[in-house]
């Protein structure tokens, strides 16, 4: 098999990862559980898929993948696999309809998912905040008002005083650059603004709701406190000085900001040079609450970027597509860059922390069942990476899989295939692809 010839098997096994190393696989809450049922509130991707244009065809997470009544289904599906863990995540307005008061249908939900996680052995690694905001709280001003991080504190302690106990370990906010800067400036993602004000309000309001989160979490006596960012390995589109200067500055906004903050307490300069003067007041002052100590540092990876300067006002870049095979997504496939990442990122932000790959993964063209052997490539080269790595010296402690289940993948709806489990959204049978069972073997061995 020559380097570049499709791998149809994984190459890699669970014997070249260190004793203990975690296997898990992800999902989220809106994205599965059928928002229809148990009493949940209406949220703010429930209100930006009713506006025409924003989601393919209008879809939701009404029913989803059906997860709030086919759970026991779902856990022994990643039991059977042979994975460690299993990272899901809490749904606010589940557990908090209006962002405030309690819906006990929704905490007794997590409250037996969690049971069934440790009945079959799985570690229950929890996100308390995957995206969906309640709309009451969105239309109060969402991510670019102050009351949310206070909320969200709220609903932590809620959430921990009923599960916290038994959680494995635990993160406030996925991806922190997709509530900012991909739902604020880019305007991708609920609530869909193109605002550099609104973006750079969000962008300190979710650094500060992660640090208020981890300091209820402590309070509450949780440990295994941990952040989840999602990071790109920008490359400038050419050899040009602008091009360079523009990669290093998406670099700095999407991979550098929420690490620096989280891990070091301050936020990167070239960014604030056109943040600042639309951060609330004081921002300063909340710098110490974002650096709460943590246990593990958590990276999501997808892919790279090219980059480009552009005229206009700041940050006046964007990206071009590049020359690698491309994902259904469109995204390229990349794998060296998470190398570059891990790498990095211990280097300068996290020292000795453990680093978790909290998601990694891809949708690939599964609207029959034909074998997914892109899948499977594309895992084996990342998890190949990840090995080595660590040989390198990164503490790198798991890999998780995004995502179990097709699934909604927001402003893409349905059609955007991520699973290792074939979903037929008509009648919700699960049907595990090939990449499930080769992976199964290899975490077997
Ligand atoms: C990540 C999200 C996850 C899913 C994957 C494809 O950014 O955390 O919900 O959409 O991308």
């Amino acid at each position: 098999m020559t380097e570049t010839e499709p791998r149809t098997a994984f190459t890699v096994r669970r014997s070249d990862f260190p004793e203990g190393f975690v296997f898990a696989t992800a999902t989220s809450a809106y994205q599965i559980e059928g928002h229809a049922f148990g009493g949940a509130g209406r949220t703010h991707w429930d209100s930006f898929s009713e506006q025409p244009g924003k989601v393919a065809r209008g879809e939701n997470g009404a029913v989803a993948c059906d997860h709030y009544h086919r759970w026991e289904e779902d856990l022994d599906l990643i039991a059977q696999a042979g994975f460690d863990g299993y990272r899901f995540s809490t749904s606010w307005a589940r557990v908090m309809p209006d962002g405030e008061t309690v819906n006990p249908e929704g905490l007794d939900f997590y409250d037996r998912l969690v049971d069934g996680m440790l009945a079959r052995g799985l570690k229950p690694m929890a996100t308390m905040y995957h995206w969906e905001l309640p709309e009451t709280l969105a239309r109060r001003g969402g991510w670019t008002s102050r009351e949310i991080p206070e909320r969200f504190a709220e609903f932590t302690r809620t959430v921990a005083d009923r599960i916290g106990d038994r959680l494995w370990s635990v993160a406030p906010v996925n991806e922190p650059w997709c509530v900012a800067w991909l739902s604020h400036y880019l305007g991708q993602h609920a609530p869909g603004l193109t605002d550099l004000g609104a973006a750079a309000k969000a962008m300190h309001h979710v650094c500060l709701a992660h640090g208020l989160s981890a300091q209820a979490l402590r309070a509450a006596g949780v440990g295994n406190v941990g952040a989840v960012c999602n990071m790109e390995w920008a490359l400038p589109a050419s050899d040009s000085p602008e091009d360079a200067a523009a990669a290093d500055l998406y670099d700095a906004i999407y991979s550098r900001w929420f690490a620096s903050a989280f891990n070091k307490g301050v936020y990167p300069e070239i960014v604030l040079d056109g943040l600042a003067p639309h951060m609330p007041a004081n921002w300063q002052d909340d710098m110490a609450a974002i650096a709460q100590p943590l246990d593990w540092f958590g990276i999501n990876y997808y892919t790279c970027s090219r980059v480009v300067r552009t005229g206009g006002e700041w940050p006046a870049l964007d990206t071009v597509p590049g020359p690698l095979p491309k994902t259904e997504m469109g995204w390229e496939i990349a794998p060296e860059g998470l190398g570059v990442l891990l790498r990095r990122t211990a280097q300068d932000y996290t020292g000795d922390l453990p680093i978790y790959v909290t998601e990694n993964g891809l949708a690939h063209d599964d609207h029959d069942l034909r074998p997914d052997h892109g899948r499977i490539d594309y895992l084996d080269r990342h998890l190949a990476v990840a090995r080595d790595a660590i040989a390198d010296g990164v503490p790198l402690a798991g890999y998780t899989i995004w995502s179990l289940l097709d699934n909604y993948e927001w402003a893409l709806g349905y059609d955007k295939r991520f699973g290792l489990v074939h979903v037929d959204f008509d009648t919700q049978a699960r049907t595990p692809k090939a990449s499930y069972h080769g992976l199964a073997r290899a975490l077997a061995e």
